[in-house]
């Protein structure tokens, strides 16, 4: 029998990695704070006029070879991100274009850190319902557009110097959130392998979690969409209720992994890999307490790249078969939740 399973993998993460050191000197924070909070020590943040779909393609192109395929064998895209190139139309499309494949149907889709229980419920079913012979999808993040301060070059290796008083202020009154996110890309390429299955999925959403993470400025609630003022008053900013976000994390990851494995059959012991969204290590501890599995077999990548949203999943697949810790038949166990709230878990056999 044939299942579908994860057959490539490729990663992109932009530019020299930003210390916390770094940030320290344009807000007001520490190294020692955000690493004991977080398990952050540096991440990468896309250049200007890099948008998401330019840091998906070389993380595309890489999985596309892994997985032994063209682009043309591609027949479906599923594009993840909170950060796109444009309001509209989405990056899927665009980043079909850059891999020369116009025609070939692309989603955006937005579930946020969510983004990949989300789109392997979707993938498998393209790929069992025949729509679909290879999947791929991306996460694909570029969050220094919505960064709150400009002094850039204050983030490079050897600065010197800090912010001015103003600029420092500003960016400290957005450093709970500003703290976690760095910029990158993985692409997965999904399809149909013998002797692999997709065991099930499990997703939620709850709008009434939504004010918890979220970008005020450029909706169409308002007209015009965007202004001015909004800017001036770091509408497009995202803000971050942590501690709520932490709380729902803790409480609903578990509880989503648990019920899953029961609807499946699937002992917790007999997983051997629980992959994680990469939110905060703290979180991904109280999961690993919660649910009473090893801490090593539920892997971090934080430290080296901070949150990167939709990206962090497929960015630590990818790490993790190239380093060789994923073998063929071995049982995965995702899960993610992100703003929305969106969260939801995924078991896969390789
Ligand atoms: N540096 C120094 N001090 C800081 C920083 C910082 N970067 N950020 C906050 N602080 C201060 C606060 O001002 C506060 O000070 P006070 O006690 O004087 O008021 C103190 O540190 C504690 O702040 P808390 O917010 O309570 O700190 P907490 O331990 O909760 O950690 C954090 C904050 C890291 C944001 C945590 O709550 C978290 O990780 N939450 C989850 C966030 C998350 O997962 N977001 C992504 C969602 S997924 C998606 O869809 C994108």
């Amino acid at each position: 029998m044939s299942g579908t399973t994860i057959l490539g993998t490729g990663r992109y993460l932009p530019g020299e990695p930003v210390t916390n050191d770094a940030l320290a000197r344009i807000m007001e924070t520490s190294a020692e704070w955000i690493t004991q909070r977080s398990g952050i020590t540096q991440r990468h943040y896309a250049p200007e006029g890099v948008g998401a779909s330019d840091l998906a393609l070389p993380a595309a192109r890489l999985a596309i070879e892994a997985a032994g395929l063209h682009p043309e064998q591609i027949d479906y895209i599923i594009f993840n991100t909170m950060t796109p190139d444009y309001v509209f139309p989405g990056s899927g499309a665009l980043l079909g274009a850059k891999l020369g494949i116009p025609g070939v149907p692309a989603l955006d889709l937005r579930q946020q850190c969510a983004a990949i229980p989300f789109s392997f419920q979707l993938a498998d079913s393209l790929l069992t319902s025949g729509a679909a012979r290879h999947v791929l999808v991306i996460g694909a993040e570029a969050h220094a557009g919505f960064m709150p301060w400009s002094d850039w070059e204050l983030l490079e290796a050897g600065a010197e110097g800090r912010a001015d008083e103003a600029k420092f202020t500003r960016a400290t009154e957005h450093r709970g959130m500003a703290v976690l996110f760095g910029d990158g890309a993985g692409a997965l390429v999904l399809g149909r392998r013998e002797g692999a299955s997709m065991l099930g999925t499990q997703v939620h959403s709850d709008g009434r979690g939504h004010a918890a993470l979220r970008v005020e400025a450029g909706g169409f609630r308002r007209r015009p969409f965007i202004d001015q003022g909004m800017i001036d008053r770091d509408e497009h900013i995202p803000r971050m209720n942590g501690r709520e976000l932490f709380k729902s994390a803790v409480q609903r990851l578990p509880k989503v992994v648990r019920e899953l494995c029961n609807t499946c059959n699937v002992p917790l012991a007999s997983v051997d890999w629980f992959i994680a969204h990469q939110a905060n290590d703290r979180i991904n501890g109280a999961v690993v307490d919660s649910l009473g599995v090893p801490p090593e077999k539920v892997p971090s990548n934080i430290a080296r790249y901070g949150n990167t949203s939709s990206a962090t999943i497929p960015i630590l697949l990818d790490e993790m078969f190239r380093d060789g810790q994923l073998r063929r038949g071995q049982l995965l166990c995702f899960m993610a939740l992100g703003a929305g709230l969106n969260w939801g878990a995924a078991l896969m056999r390789l």
